[in-house]
């Protein structure tokens, strides 16, 4: 039997040991980067199944950094999950594991239901056995459904997810909700809008677009290209995600905006023109089943009690973007050709990483 929700909080927090679920991910490894960089006090430990979108190289600045250990395994699974915690004292869990593409999910739902809530569910009762200070549930403007022309989601717009993937992120949140209030849990949710930046998989809009881009090949937008997204550079994200751990408060939700609403059609010009490609590369395809046609964030809750707000300039983040693609063809070749995965293997086999071979 664990001990609940009984841990001292009053560990400085720039002294934990923190579980980021996810981290070698997009938004997870940026998170990684940033806290060892923010807190020079904290441990680290990622702990992620590598799936398809995982990539150990994501993590390759920090991989030397002695804070900083790497775990691969399975939210989902109980024996993966109860060792994780057996291995180190977790003081904090962040949890960014999920999957996260919206069109994988219209085509088979049934890996997001197992990541996304069973795997919540198991990482929730252990943090709670392991008496956790604090669990920050990543969560996606998604799970709000979609917007008319005007008005913004905030943190009480009813729950009206769309399609697959939201829905289990919406299950999720209601399970992360539900532990606080049933368990005490320490645990808060986050909720963000479209990420940009680098490292992101190139199956997401943007990188997908500066990759087929950069080989003069076309530019699928979805429908028409009027549905419109807002857009947060992942290093305002990642800062907004660790204040939540200091700030943030248990059984509340906050989202997270970076401000910059964009019509996709519109953002595609913008890419292209950034790139010095011809806007004749966008091709208008069939969209997407159940497609939302508009998200926006209204975040002033955390600006208000947090002082937090969004830095990068828009302008800025996709030139910085559009810029980190062009100078890194070879991250985009081997995810696109899958040689990542052999890089894994060879890199890690001799190193201090809990190991299986690749699923
Ligand atoms: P990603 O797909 O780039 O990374 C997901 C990571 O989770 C990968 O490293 C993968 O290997 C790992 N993972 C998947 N299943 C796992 C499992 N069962 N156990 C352990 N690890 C597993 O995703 P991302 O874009 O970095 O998103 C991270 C989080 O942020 C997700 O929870 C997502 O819902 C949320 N989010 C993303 C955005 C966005 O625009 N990308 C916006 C808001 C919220
Ligand atoms: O809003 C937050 C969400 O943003 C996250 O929770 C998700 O994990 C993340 O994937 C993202 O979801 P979207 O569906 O908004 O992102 P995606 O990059 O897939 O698509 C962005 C927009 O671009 C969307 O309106 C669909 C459109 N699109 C996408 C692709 C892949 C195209 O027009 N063409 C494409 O080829």
């Amino acid at each position: 039997m664990g001990r609940g929700y009984s841990r001292d909080v009053s560990k400085p927090l720039d002294k934990r040991t923190v579980l980021v679920a996810g981290g070698a991910g997009f938004i997870g490894s940026n998170f990684i980067r940033y806290l060892l960089d923010a807190e020079p006090g904290v441990r680290v430990v990622n702990f992620d199944l590598l799936t398809y979108a995982g990539n150990v190289r994501n993590n390759a600045e920090v991989e030397e950094d002695p804070r900083y250990r790497f775990v691969r395994g399975d939210i989902a699974d109980d024996a993966d999950v109860s060792g994780v915690f057996a291995d180190s004292a977790i003081d904090v869990v962040v949890n960014f594991a999920a999957e996260t593409h919206v069109d994988r999910s219209i085509e088979d739902a049934a890996p997001f239901v197992r990541t996304n809530v069973m795997g919540t569910a198991c990482l929730l009762e252990h943090a709670r056995r392991a008496g956790v200070s604090r669990y920050v549930q990543i969560s996606t403007d998604e799970v709000y459904g979609s917007l008319g022309e005007r008005g913004a989601f905030r943190e009480d717009t009813p729950l009206e997810p769309n399609n697959p993937y939201a829905a289990t992120k919406a299950g999720a949140d209601l399970l992360v909700l539900a532990e606080a209030r049933t368990h005490g849990a320490p645990a808060l949710i986050t909720r963000c809008s479209n990420n940009y930046g680098p490292m992101q998989f190139p199956e997401k809009f943007i990188p997908l677009m500066v990759a087929n881009a950069m080989e003069d090949r076309p530019v699928p937008v979805y429908g028409d290209g009027s549905n419109r997204r807002e857009w947060i550079y992942v290093d305002d994200h990642s800062r907004g995600v660790w204040e939540a751990v200091d700030k943030g408060r248990a059984g509340e939700v906050y989202n997270i905006g970076g401000g910059r609403e964009m019509a996709n059609v519109d953002l595609a010009r913008m890419v292209l023109d950034e790139l010095g490609k011809p806007a004749s590369l966008i091709e208008f395809v069939t969209d997407r089943p159940g497609h939302d046609l508009r998200y926006a964030i209204d975040c002033s809750r955390i600006e208000r009690e947090w002082g937090w707000s969004a830095r990068w300039d828009f302008t800025d983040g996709i030139r910085a973007t559009v810029e980190w693609y062009r100078t890194h063809p070879d991250w985009v070749r081997e995810v696109r050709d899958g040689s990542y995965r052999a890089y894994y293997e060879r890199h890690y086999t001799h190193r201090n990483a809990t190991l299986t071979s690749f699923r």
